[in-house]
């Protein structure tokens, strides 16, 4: 709270309804009221909409075609004057959009009053934030691809470079980092459609509507719609002015794609720790200790992984502001900016900060194939040579290479190290081909299936990607 100033004086009163009102509000009333250090981002969206609504009411002789001239080049000298930094925003005139059309006033005069003909803030705003967050599902969907790419071309790289496999952090089977690389490529790719598709949604034009029950004047709505790149005037206008899903759609994909970024962060973290060493970052994305010397901190990725709360906290604010709001506009709306700007920003932060990191990164393919080795990895693949090449059913290999696993397990052997008479004390019938069935390149080879890790599979989705995200 800045301003402690006495409750205002008269000539405080509004330019913008101060005919029926006797006084000023008081100093806390336009603390709490005014939102301008928030929506003053919608500036460019708030003159593109003004604009576009008074060419529209010129053209349809709502307004005469000079006066749309006066008000196109004052909103014009407004942009350069925001753009310049030299424009004065005021409290007092409550948010961007009074702020606006009281300089507007200054500038022009007479023609400046008749630019709120058939209109109301109400679908003003929700207009302005539609256009903002239309432009913030392009830019992150855009981001998303950045970050696959820089994906894609790692697992080009590293199609037939065999790291372990993890189920419960567990080793589990060897798997490809090629391969690794794609599964995030594709959830990336859910997430940019998802933004895709809330524009989609979202891309219809509330402008029009007024306060809530539309206008007596002959508008003309899909004249603005097009105007400003709407498919299409909204339908309802009461919906109009009440809807904010469009923008509670952008933060939900934005918190699933976080949630992916945050796991993608985290198996940064692991594989940068010395435990793993699977992967290094340069020193343009580590950070040292004050203290400790031999540190090097994968803080971005950490960064990354915790962006998701902020961001799914500006989901839940969102969802919560707006629950049993009554139709049409109430005030409480006007919270929905700053968690969505913040959000918004947070995403194109972080999908940035991953793909330089994923850029940066350098694998270590020989300590990751080295854990894979180490882990049994293959195991399963023993499992299945007993049933394929000796014919017992699943369950009975499962029990036999377990028994063979503990064997190893207990001389401190890996599974190739193995000596055969060992297996054969388990199942006599084990021959000497066993050892090309225990090493970790077959056992990816062999992984051929649809949507297996072989890196020949690896390698033409790798293709196919990089074709596609061209
Ligand atoms: N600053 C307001 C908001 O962001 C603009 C709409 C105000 N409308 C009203 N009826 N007071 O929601």
């Amino acid at each position: 709270m800045k301003d402690k100033s006495p409750d205002s004086p008269n000539e405080k009163k509004s330019q913008m309804w101060g005919g029926r009102f006797e006084r000023g509000p008081a100093a806390i009333m336009e603390e709490i009221n005014a939102s301008i250090d928030i929506d003053r981002r919608l500036w460019r969206e708030d003159i593109e909409g003004s604009k576009a609504h008074s060419a529209m009411l010129a053209a349809a002789k709502i307004i005469t075609q000079a006066d749309a001239q006066a008000i196109r080049g004052g909103l014009d000298r407004i942009a350069a004057e925001i753009e310049a930094g030299e424009f004065v925003f005021s409290k007092r005139l409550e948010d961007i959009h009074m702020n606006i059309e009281a300089r507007l006033k200054e500038l022009i005069g007479e023609p400046a009053s008749r630019l709120h003909t058939a209109r109301s803030r109400n679908d003003q705003v929700a207009t302005d934030f539609r256009l903002f967050v239309r432009r913030a599902c392009d830019e992150l969907a855009a981001a998303v691809e950045t970050l696959q790419k820089a994906l894609v071309a790692k697992a080009e790289k590293h199609a037939g470079a065999v790291m372990p496999g993890y189920t419960h952090l567990q080793t589990a089977q060897p798997v490809t980092y090629g391969h690794h690389c794609l599964a995030y490529v594709e959830m990336l790719e859910r997430d940019r459609t998802r933004f895709l598709d809330a524009r989609k949604r979202m891309n219809e034009c509330p402008l029009g509507a007024a306060a809530l029950a539309g206008v007596p004047y002959p508008i003309d709505r899909d004249m603005t719609a097009k105007t400003l790149g709407f498919d299409r005037p909204t339908a309802n206008s009461l919906d109009s002015v009440s809807a904010r899903d469009f923008a509670l759609e952008t933060l939900a994909a934005s918190a699933i794609c976080a949630g992916h970024l945050s796991r993608l962060a985290e198996e940064i973290v692991l594989w940068t720790s010395p435990h793993f060493g699977f992967a290094a970052l340069t020193d343009a994305f580590s950070t040292g200790s004050s203290i400790m010397p031999q540190k090097r901190n994968p803080d971005a990725a950490e960064l990354c992984r915790a962006k998701v709360g902020r961001v799914a906290g500006a989901f839940t604010t969102l969802a919560i502001v707006m629950k049993g709001l009554p139709l049409a506009y109430s005030k409480d709306m006007q919270e929905d900016k700053a968690a969505t700007f913040e959000a918004i920003d947070d995403m194109a932060l972080a999908l940035a900060a991953m793909a330089g990191m994923i850029d940066d990164m350098s694998m270590n393919e020989a300590a990751m194939r080295e854990a894979a080795i180490r882990g049994f990895s293959t195991a399963t693949d023993l499992a299945d040579y007993l049933v394929r090449n000796i014919g017992l059913a699943f369950r009975e290999a499962h029990h036999a290479t377990g028994a063979i696993v503990a064997a190893a397990e207990a001389k401190g052997l890996r599974l190739d190290q193995l000596p055969i008479e060992e297996m054969r004390a388990v199942e006599p019938r084990i021959g000497e081909d066993i050892f090309k069935a225990l090493s970790v390149d077959a056992s990816v080879a062999a992984r051929a299936s649809y949507g297996g890790t072989a890196p020949a599979n690896v390698a033409a989705e790798a293709r196919r990607w990089k074709e596609r995200l061209k």
